[in-house]
């Protein structure tokens, strides 16, 4: 199949750019397009033909539902048996915007959609690309994230071309997701309502509006634990994970890097391909690590032996280091994250070692997806 890519400047474009892939939706076919959070893979969220076919571009399990995506509050009517009090109160505040609410689902959701369940997860874009798409097309737009099933979610066009081009019918470009993890999505058919998935959207906020609710157990979980059975049946798969082994180092944070130091140079001198994911507080302490495998070493955004951009995959025992942005400002970690586990994918990194990051606010998120990344492997030191 021949993927269409459509570039789409978010400063300034009419609903004539969008024609054709509002079209597209309501013939069944699959469109890609940028959203705040992650770019979604969206098709016809009433044609159940529609998301058979997404879950056959991702490779994804059919058990595993999809957000549907509107873009106005008044088109949550048909989709739901009834609307709570409480999902209006969530609207007023957080829509259009990265919360996803799952409510109890009408008839007119085909179950393919909802993966089986009663329940439909709901979310209003606040990107103006999303939200347009989603207008001209005048039907609900059912999107997974935009990555092929398994992989690190999509921020950018070309992470979506990588994993789904011939898959799917038109990839819409509007260039970087700004807030670059999937939204928080709240269970409202149950009491007290629970956080399901952290996004930017916190505990903290969410409690201005839903004093008792809390987060299901498995987003708080730490360990590998099978017990501990995530609600949101995604959340239970495989996810994010780059092909390396990847380790999380959690502690004071001299330490961390000194025993990422430690580890990185062990397999350094084994001649493994190394990545270090960074921020900017801790990236000068790697620098010693840089010099010694300098001459071969191609990381760091820019290569200092050729100045080029570009990694060299191919070259054993190198190091690679990706600095995702200060400490001080979780939105930028945040933002980078997806990015960078792409990064050591391109770089065929074996081992990847990274730093943690504080669980409050938006920390929360960015530690679930990194944790399970990692498949849980964390170490204390
Ligand atoms: O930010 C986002 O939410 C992005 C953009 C494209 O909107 N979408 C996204 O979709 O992340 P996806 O399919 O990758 O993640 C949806 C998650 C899955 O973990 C799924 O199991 C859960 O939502 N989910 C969907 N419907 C559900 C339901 N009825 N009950 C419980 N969990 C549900
Ligand atoms: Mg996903």
């Amino acid at each position: 199949m021949e993927t269409i890519i459509k570039k789409i400047n978010i400063d300034g474009f009419s609903r004539e750019d969008l024609k054709e892939a509002a079209l597209f939706i309501r013939e069944g076919k699959l469109v890609a397009f940028p959203t705040e959070t992650v770019y979604g893979l969206g098709g016809n969220a009433y044609d159940s033909t529609a998301s058979a076919r997404i879950y056959a571009a991702k490779g994804r399990p059919s058990d595993n539902p999809l957000i549907v995506h509107i873009s106005e509050f008044s088109e949550i009517g048909p989709l739901v048996k009834n609307v709570p009090d409480v999902a209006r109160a969530l609207s007023d505040r957080f829509w259009p915007g990265p919360l996803t609410m799952i409510l109890e689902k009408s008839d007119r959701i085909p179950k393919e959609t909802t993966g089986g369940l009663d329940t439909v997860a709901i979310r209003m874009p606040s990107h103006p690309i999303a939200n347009m798409l989603i207008r001209e097309a005048g039907v609900p737009i059912a999107a997974p994230s935009a990555n092929a099933s398994g992989r690190p979610s999509t921020t950018k066009a070309e992470h979506v071309i990588e994993d789904l081009s011939g898959r799917i019918d038109m990839i819409i470009d509007g260039g970087s997701s700004d807030i670059g993890l999937e939204s928080t999505i709240v269970d409202l058919t149950v009491s007290p309502a629970l956080i399901l998935r952290p996004g930017y959207i916190t505990l903290e906020m969410l409690r201005e509006v839903i004093p008792d609710i809390e987060y299901d157990k498995a987003v708080l979980k730490r360990i590998k634990d099978d017990t501990i059975v995530a609600k949101a049946p995604g959340m239970k798969y495989r996810h994010y994970a780059p092909k390396g082994e990847l380790t999380i180092y959690e502690g004071d944070i001299s330490r961390v890097s000194e025993a990422i130091r430690t580890s990185a140079e062990e397999k350094l001198r084994a001649g493994h391909t190394v990545g270090i994911l960074t921020s900017d507080e801790l990236l000068g302490s790697y620098s010693e690590l840089r010099s010694i495998y300098q001459e071969e070493h191609t990381g760091c955004d820019v290569c200092p032996d050729t100045g080029s951009t570009e990694p060299d995959a191919d070259k054993k025992g190198m190091l690679y280091i990706k600095d995702i942005g200060s400490r001080e400002n979780e939105s930028e970690i945040a933002a980078g994250l997806f990015d960078a586990l792409r990064y050591f994918d391109e770089v065929k990194a074996e081992y990847i070692y990274a730093e943690s990051f504080t669980e409050g606010g938006i920390g929360q998120a960015i530690m679930n997806r990194l944790m399970k990344a990692a498949g849980y492997h964390i170490i204390t030191v």
